[in-house]
């Protein structure tokens, strides 16, 4: 039913807008938009409150977007809408309420969605993801390449259908889209290095 199938996505994005970086940061006294590169992600977080609080902040954001993919599979819907759960879940983080619409990049919460969608695709694509970062040392390049390859690869594994990978084609462009001061960095040089 149209109504039910809005409150997955809605649930979906409510998740997904759950800014966990920004609040470990408050918790610890700090605004991590006013800090590195402002972003309130994983990586950013890890550059201002350590590895530790890095990590944490990936595992709860991944968890969100892979909670809102799981619930959409366990009321059995079809393909087309788990990816449009978890790309309901990467806009709520992109674009959070709470942070007046602002909010992450979405590569965490795409990581936790898309390994349940298609766990070989995000598989191979952490892979690209690694070798990116341990070639050039930075993030935002290593996430830039992870998400533009990623539809070529699910169309590859998975075979969708035309709708699943318009989908998840518009899920890469919009974590690519939300790299643009990274891309900016990137081109002028000005981007920092993770390690
Ligand atoms: O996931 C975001 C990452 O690709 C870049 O983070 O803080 O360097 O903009 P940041």
């Amino acid at each position: 039913e149209p109504f039910a199938l809005f409150l997955v996505f809605i649930l979906s994005f409510l998740f997904g807008s759950i800014p966990f970086g920004y609040l470990i940061g408050k918790i610890k006294g700090i605004d991590v938009r006013e800090h590195g590169s402002g972003n309130i992600g994983a990586t950013n977080v890890s550059r201002i409150l350590g590895k530790k609080y890095g990590l944490l902040v990936l595992f709860l954001d991944s968890l969100k977007g892979a909670l809102a993919v799981l619930i959409s599979k366990l009321l059995g819907l079809p393909v087309e809408y788990q990816v449009l759960a978890g790309i309901s879940a990467i806009a709520g983080h992109c674009f959070s309420p709470w942070l007046g619409f602002k909010g992450g990049k979405g590569v965490a919460t795409a990581l936790g969605a898309f390994l349940l969608i298609s766990p070989l695709t995000t598989l191979v694509s952490f892979f690209i993801f690694f070798t990116v970062l341990i070639l050039t040392r930075y993030v935002s390049l290593s996430s830039i390449t992870a998400a533009l390859s990623y539809p070529l690869l699910y169309k590859f594994f998975e075979k969708p259908s035309p709708l699943s990978f318009i989908f998840v084609t518009l899920g890469a462009l919009l974590i690519v889209l939300k790299h643009h001061s990274n891309i900016g960095r990137l081109l002028k040089g000005q981007e920092k290095k993770f390690f």
